[in-house]
């Protein structure tokens, strides 16, 4: 297993080029089975969790070859149906290949994806917004198993926005039989532009970007052909990064009004931002202000950006309270980065942050891909040397991170354990 020792006090500076998002890439990966073709997907981020979601294609009969940042996907004689536990557990956007198993080949059998790092992450919406458009589902053995399931459309009401649910029964509804009417769906861009993807391949969704979505059925789609959308947290991390460190960092290859969330909590906390078409320039001020955030839907704070967010905080000027209303257990990184000499106070869902003057390095341990930034961020600006483990966490999300981070001045080095 990988580590990464960081040695802190470093100022960031200089332009990063922002790679292509994780959580765009995923679904659309995933709605390549519902069409068989030959499917071009480019700015495909190489990370451990796409190779992973590579590998779940592969079992299903899709070949799949990357050429660096490109991704060829042939499911021609992607014909087969199980997602077996042994992927689905290392990865929980896997249950994504259950509605495309079910609208093109009427049958799916994936295992449930079963808890994460910072607790329970039920599945229950994607079960009944599948089962609204006529798909009867059993659990068995641990498993989703799914028989001659003829979609059809139906209306159905999420009660709590869900990305990955809107995602499954979007793409379900694509292909089902009649017309299907999603109420409260999630608006994160990951789900507008998988919109967007699917009805260049011609399907007929409309409603992106609203609440609602009025989907008509198609009898089939075209191969994809698309570019995956720049990640919005890995941008906000570097953002972040500047912040902390007190540098001036440009990022290349954004779309600012996804990330415009964070930039604006940054700027409250001190820091100057400049927005242009397809970059960002922010600037960190001397030492951060406190600032309270509260994590929503978006287009509110992410709460992929709540542990990065806590690491600015823990070296902020005042006290800052910081809630995460979508993930209430999402804290694993807190007693972490106490360990360096944060001083956070974790009430329930609330972590309450009071800014100390310094932090010091520690060895730590990588609970979760965000938990993993989060901790990296503190250690660029701690004392001394922060020695972080299991950092396959941070591969799973980000590319070339150390890298990346070494470009921009930090002193940043990946050991083997
Ligand atoms: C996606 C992102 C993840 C991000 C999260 C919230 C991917 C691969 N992952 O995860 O990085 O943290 O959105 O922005 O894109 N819920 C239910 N029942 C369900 C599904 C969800 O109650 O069937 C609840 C969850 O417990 C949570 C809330 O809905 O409280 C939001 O979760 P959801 O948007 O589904 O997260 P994911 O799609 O899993």
């Amino acid at each position: 297993m990988d580590a990464l020792v960081i040695h802190g006090g470093r100022k960031l500076n200089g332009r990063v080029a922002i790679s292509g998002a994780k959580n765009a890439a995923l679904p659309v990966m995933a709605a390549t089975l519902l069409m068989p073709g030959v499917h071009r997907l480019r700015n495909v981020p190489q990370l451990l969790d796409t190779h992973t979601f590579a590998k779940v294609l592969e079992v299903l009969g899709a070949k799949v070859r990357f050429d660096k940042n490109e991704c060829v996907i042939d499911t021609t004689q992607a014909d087969k149906v199980e997602a077996p536990y042994d992927l689905v557990r290392t990865m929980r956007a896997s249950i994504y290949v259950l509605g495309p198993l079910l609208a093109r080949l009427g049958a799916a059998r994936v295992s449930l994806p079963g808890g994460c790092a910072w607790g329970p992450r039920p599945v229950n919406l994607h079960l009944t917004g599948l089962a609204a458009l006529g798909a009867q589902l059993d659990i068995d053995h641990g498993y989703i198993t799914g028989q001659n399931v003829k979609l059809h459309g139906g209306n159905f009401h999420f009660d709590v926005v869900s990305v990955g649910a809107t995602a499954q029964v979007m793409m379900a509804a694509t292909l089902a039989e009649g017309t299907t009417v999603l109420e409260n769906v999630a608006v994160e861009p990951d789900i507008t532009v998988l919109g967007d993807v699917l009805n260049a391949c011609g399907a007929r969704i409309e409603g992106l970007n609203t609440r609602r979505l009025t989907i008509h059925g198609v009898k089939s789609l075209q191969p994809i052909d698309t570019t995956i959308i720049p990640d919005r947290i890995e941008a906000a991390t570097f953002a972040a990064a500047a912040a902390m460190t007190g540098g001036s960092i440009t990022l290349e290859r954004v779309i600012p009004a996804h990330f415009e969330a964070a930039l604006a909590k940054l700027e409250e906390t001190g820091c100057v931002v400049v927005r242009e078409s397809d970059e960002v320039t922010i600037t960190g001020p001397s030492r951060p202000r406190a600032a309270d955030v509260t994590t929503m839907v978006y287009p509110g704070f992410p709460t992929d950006m709540q542990a990065q967010m806590i690491a600015v905080a823990a070296i902020a000027n005042g006290t800052s309270v910081i809630t995460d209303t979508i993930y209430v257990d999402r804290f694993t990184h807190v007693p972490e980065l106490s360990r360096m000499g944060a001083n956070i106070e974790l009430k329930g869902n609330v972590a309450i942050v009071r800014g100390v003057d310094r932090l010091s390095g520690a060895p730590v341990m990588a609970t979760d891909l965000r938990a993993s930034a989060a901790l990296a961020l503190a250690a660029l600006v701690a004392e001394g040397e922060t020695h972080i483990s299991r950092i396959y966490h941070l591969d799973r999300g980000y590319e070339a991170f150390d890298a990346k981070l070494t470009a921009l001045g930090a002193r940043v080095e990946r050991v083997r354990e």
